[in-house]
């Protein structure tokens, strides 16, 4: 019995569809991916990669988690860095979190939502580094707004501090760290600024010789 019957129909319908307008592609990309970007995001269903900059199948590699962390000893999100940058040599990293993230509302929100809260501490802890700003804002929206973006800032950061990113730009490798953020309202993006394509660009006490 084949069960979500509705989920292979619209499969084949939209393989159909791709294949209409380039009959070689599935053939094609079936030989190898060769993406530029490695995009870093949440797991929230609102906010898909490839739909948002609106790129088909190969051009963008993803890795999504609960609001989009980059955890320094987090294996699988290592490994999909480590995979994208070394041998897929991706040129761009893009982190990108979104207003509005249910992750950054439960980080905040003191209330207990089981194992969750223990993935959440790496929120609290941006808290803790910009308790001063975000206490000074004047309202709730405006608060969880600004940690949305923070979050995506020191997840940049983050990215840019793992070996696997410093040892590309040692070796001359042309590779660039984006922060983005996504608003579900209008389905814009915007450019947080924190761009970082060398180990100058980063901090002191996180810079590998
Ligand atoms: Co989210």
């Amino acid at each position: 019995m084949r069960v979500l019957k509705h989920l292979f129909d619209q499969n084949k319908k939209w393989a159909a569809r791709i294949r209409k307008t380039d009959p070689d592609f599935f053939t094609n990309l079936s030989r190898q991916q060769n993406p530029e970007y490695l995009w870093i995001g949440c797991s929230d269903s609102r906010v898909p990669a490839n739909q948002i900059v609106d790129v088909l199948p190969g051009e963008v590699f993803v890795h999504r988690n609960i609001a989009n962390l980059v955890i320094h000893t987090d294996l699988n999100c290592l490994s999909v860095i480590q995979y994208a940058v070394d041998m897929l040599k991706v040129k761009h990293i893009i982190v990108c979190g979104h207003y509005g993230c249910g992750g950054i509302q439960a980080a905040m929100d003191n209330q207990r939502h089981g194992l969750i809260d223990n993935w959440l501490r790496h929120i609290r802890d941006i808290y803790r580094y910009h308790q001063a700003e975000i206490d000074s804002l004047p309202d709730e929206q405006a608060k969880l707004e600004r940690m949305c973006e923070l979050n995506v800032v020191e997840q940049v950061a983050n990215v840019c501090h793992t070996t696997i990113v410093q040892n590309a730009w040692k070796v001359g490798q042309e590779l660039t760290v984006h922060g983005w953020a996504y608003r579900l309202e209008d389905g814009i993006l915007k450019d947080l600024d924190v761009c970082a394509g060398s180990a100058e660009e980063i901090t002191r006490t996180h810079r590998i010789k």
